[in-house]
């Protein structure tokens, strides 16, 4: 009855702990994304599959026989196509998804449908902030005329991909401290964010309502159609059941 943990959130981490202690068998996967990932709690497999044909069949030959979608809510190729693995193999699946940020007293947020809807609402001359990670950076490139600091994990394997923009090193968690020091030291006039969700992305949104920063935030994209729960304590009851 072996688990499979499809990896890349800190709930799936927190997941594989609570697997672990439990003695469950399980397995987690994760992309291979950041190059020097903490270690989970469970024996792990990293990289992409190559295809949905080549996913079905590590899961067969690893006894996989049921599996949760623990991934970030914008990797929207690897939930859906998991999905469609489970079902062709008949096997249960549960998508493990934490709910999206909801802007309170204070905040001045912006929604975006795409990256590209940027620049219609940050204006020329600003300096903008972009927590969005390195994948959808092409997405801004619109945003002609402003300074753009994009922050990742790992140091910069190449050039800023378009003028005009920096690259700046960082790995969570930050605090809302730090947060708020560092838009103050690179005189942040706009931050950019994923609706993400979740407790430890949250500072820089706390930074920003404390320092009065407008905050463009790029709507998520549909999850797939299955049955989904908001957090590892109903992941494990559905595991129990
Ligand atoms: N997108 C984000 O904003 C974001 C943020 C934080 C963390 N992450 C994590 O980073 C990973 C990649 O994100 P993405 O946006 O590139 O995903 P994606 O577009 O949904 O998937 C791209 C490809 O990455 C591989 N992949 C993704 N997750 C995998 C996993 N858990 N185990 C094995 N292979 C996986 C698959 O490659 P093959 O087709 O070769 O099998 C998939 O086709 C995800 O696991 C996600 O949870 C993403």
């Amino acid at each position: 009855m072996t688990l499979l943990v499809m990896a890349g959130t800190g709930e799936a981490r927190v997941l594989a702990d609570r697997l672990a202690v439990r003695g469950i068998a399980a397995v987690a996967s994760l992309a291979g994304a950041t190059r020097d990932p903490r270690p989970l709690a469970l024996p792990t497999r990293v990289g992409g599959f190559g295809s949905a044909w080549a996913q079905a069949e590590w899961m067969r030959q690893a006894g996989v026989a049921r599996v949760v979608i623990a991934t970030h809510p914008f990797a929207a190729r690897i939930a859906a196509r998991t999905v469609a693995v489970c079902e062709d193999l008949g096997l249960p699946c549960l998508l493990l998804r934490r709910p999206g940020w909801t802007a309170g007293a204070g905040d001045r947020w912006t929604w975006l449908d795409r990256e590209e809807d940027a620049a219609g609402v940050i204006p020329a001359g600003a300096t903008v902030f972009l927590a969005t990670g390195r994948q959808t950076l092409e997405g801004f490139a619109g945003l002609v005329g402003r300074r753009l600091i994009c922050r990742q994990i790992d140091p910069p394997a190449e050039a800023f991909p378009f003028p005009g923009g920096e690259f700046l090193v960082g790995r969570p968690p930050f605090s809302v401290a730090d947060e708020a020091a560092l838009f103050r030291r690179l005189g942040v006039d706009w931050l950019v964010v994923k609706d993400a969700g979740g407790a430890a992305s949250r500072p820089k949104l706390d930074a920003a309502r404390l320092l009065g920063l407008p905050v463009a935030v790029i709507r998520r994209p549909p999850p797939p159609v299955v049955e989904t729960v908001a957090s590892v304590d109903e992941a494990l009851a559905w595991l129990a059941a």
